[in-house]
């Protein structure tokens, strides 16, 4: 039978040597979707890439002196660099820099100018260059881009521009009756209220005033708007307009669109006018997610509040950068980083709770038998709580995750394992060791320990890989089901520390 298959991207991001913890979220998030469908058993497409033309980096090579191609095939390699050092398991990378992609991407802009879905006309209004929006009067906020802050500027040119009006009413008869496409519930409301409902603008999609974007194929003067382009980088990398259209046909409609709160408009209204015009389905879902913020504020270059992602990751590995990540940004809302929390986390959840479970259990296993450790099924009343948690973690794990509740799934696999160390406390393994008649109750308690822990290994390996692996290489155990069986045998390698506890000095 043909796997189901599973496609999810993040948005292609803008090429940058200043990349900081804010920026990981949607691909970290990404990365865990990811993996738990594959271990589901889906045939995965994950992907991400770059987001290369515009005039910020237009303005950005000149700033550095190099031509714009020079400029982003210097910095893409940050990108990548930075995905590796996070474990992020993407199975293709775009770069709209690709010439597959600025051939499709001539080829829908001539579709749509042939069906009369663009036109040519002219652009009079506010243009914000960091976030290569355009505005009207209204939308500001204090005369200022609503979005970053900064000041706009007044551009005049001729233009093409997409009817983004002809489409208005589908758009908001397929959100209405699509309740899962926008997610979370707030951004549909703030999308459908405060952007669609007000009137569509036609959306100008075609610039003059600078080179570096993809020509209009027949009309080269122009340029292609940089978000049309970025947009469209969710099919085109499927084959889209290309010979082979094999993969378009296997992966499309995407299953997930995860982006940050702030370009959720893009994908949710502009996109989909795209895909109706082309008269393509549209994904099943666009999550909005909230931002890492710093005390309340963004994280951002100009107030210089960051390190390097890759220094959290050096001082305190990838999986603990990876576990404040996905743990502390609830559900759809905004989560507080700072360093401090990061250390706090690591040491009450990761060192604690986790390694001093791993570690302690692996342990007795090899001082009181060696390694070698089977269920002799000396049960007791207390073991049953402690394995019906366990039974229930996977389809607690799986309801979380398909409702993207990422953080949550994290939540009960831990509260697994700290009844764990409860259970330790209560069935005192250090004292049935000291009464031979109770071995064989020290060796189920110990496995009923070890076995939460493989499952909870399992469990764990979409949200922190290298662990995961460090555990089940530490307990040498290969099987790979998320349940508690009552029949597996173990025999234990050496205890290594999973987390050292991080000094806050
Ligand atoms: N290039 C566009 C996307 C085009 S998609 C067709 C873009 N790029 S970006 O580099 O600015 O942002 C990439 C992702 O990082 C976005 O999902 C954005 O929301 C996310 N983040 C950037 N800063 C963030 C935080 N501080 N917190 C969480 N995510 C944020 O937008």
């Amino acid at each position: 039978m043909e796997k189901k298959t599973y496609y999810i991207t993040t948005p292609i991001y803008y090429p940058s040597a200043n990349f900081h913890i804010g920026h990981c979220y949607t691909t970290i998030i990404a990365d865990a979707i990811a993996r738990y469908r594959r271990l589901e058993g889906f045939d995965v497409c994950f992907q991400t890439g770059t987001d290369e033309h515009g005039q910020k980096i237009e303005n950005k090579a000149k700033e550095a002196g190099v031509g714009p191609k020079e400029y982003v095939d210097a910095i893409v390699e940050n990108a990548k660099d930075l995905w590796k050092a996070l474990n992020i398991s993407y199975d293709k990378f775009i770069r709209t820099t690709d010439s597959y992609h600025e051939k499709a991407v001539q080829k829908i802009f001539t579709k749509l100018y042939e069906q009369g879905d663009i036109y040519k006309g002219e652009y009079k209004g506010l243009y914000c260059t960091p976030c290569e929006s355009f505005w009207t009067e209204t939308q500001l906020v204090d005369g200022k881009c609503p979005d970053c802050g900064r000041e706009v500027h007044e551009v005049k040119e001729e233009a093409y521009f997409l009817k983004l009006s002809n489409y208005a009413d589908r758009l908001v008869e397929y959100i209405e009756t699509h309740p899962e496409f926008i997610q979370p519930e707030s951004r549909k409301n703030e999308m459908i209220n405060n952007f669609i409902k007000p009137g569509l603008e036609d959306l100008c999609v075609s610039r003059t005033s600078f080179r570096w974007g993809i020509p209009v194929p027949f009309d080269p003067k122009h340029v292609i708007y940089v978000w049309l382009d970025a947009l469209t980088n969710y099919i085109t990398s499927l084959g889209y307009m290309s010979d082979d259209t094999s993969e378009f046909e296997k992966y499309w409609p995407a299953d997930l669109h995860l982006v940050g709160k702030e370009i959720t408009r893009f994908h949710t209204i502009v996109w989909p006018i795209l895909l109706m015009a082309l008269g393509l389905p549209l994904p099943k879902q666009v999550f909005g997610h909230g931002w890492l913020v710093i005390n309340g504020g963004k994280i951002s270059k100009s107030l210089g509040n960051y390190k390097d992602p890759r220094e959290y990751i050096k001082d305190y590995g990838v999986d603990a950068v990876r576990y404040f990540v996905l743990r502390e940004v609830p559900f759809g809302n905004d989560g507080v980083f700072s360093e401090e929390a990061l250390i706090n986390r690591t040491n009450s959840d990761l060192a604690n709770t986790l390694g001093n479970l791993v570690n302690r259990t692996i342990s007795m296993a090899n001082k009181y038998f060696d390694g070698t450790v089977t269920n002799k099924n000396v049960t007791e009343a207390i073991d049953q709580e402690l394995i019906v948690k366990v039974q229930e973690a996977k389809k607690v794990v799986s309801e979380k995750m398909d409702q993207l509740h990422v953080s949550e799934a994290l939540e009960y696999i831990f509260e697994v394992l700290r009844r764990c160390n409860k259970y330790i406390d209560e069935t005192t393994p250090w004292a049935l060791a000291k009464d031979d008649t109770k071995k064989g109750r020290l060796q189920t308690v110990l496995y009923n320990l070890l076995e939460s822990i493989r499952v909870c290994g399992m469990l764990l390996s979409p949200f922190l890989p290298e662990t995961s692996l460090k555990i089940q290489q530490q307990l040498n155990n290969q099987e790979e089901s998320r349940e508690f069986l009552s029949t597996n045998t173990y025999k234990v390698g050496e205890p290594s520390p999973l987390f050292q506890r991080i000094d806050k000095k």
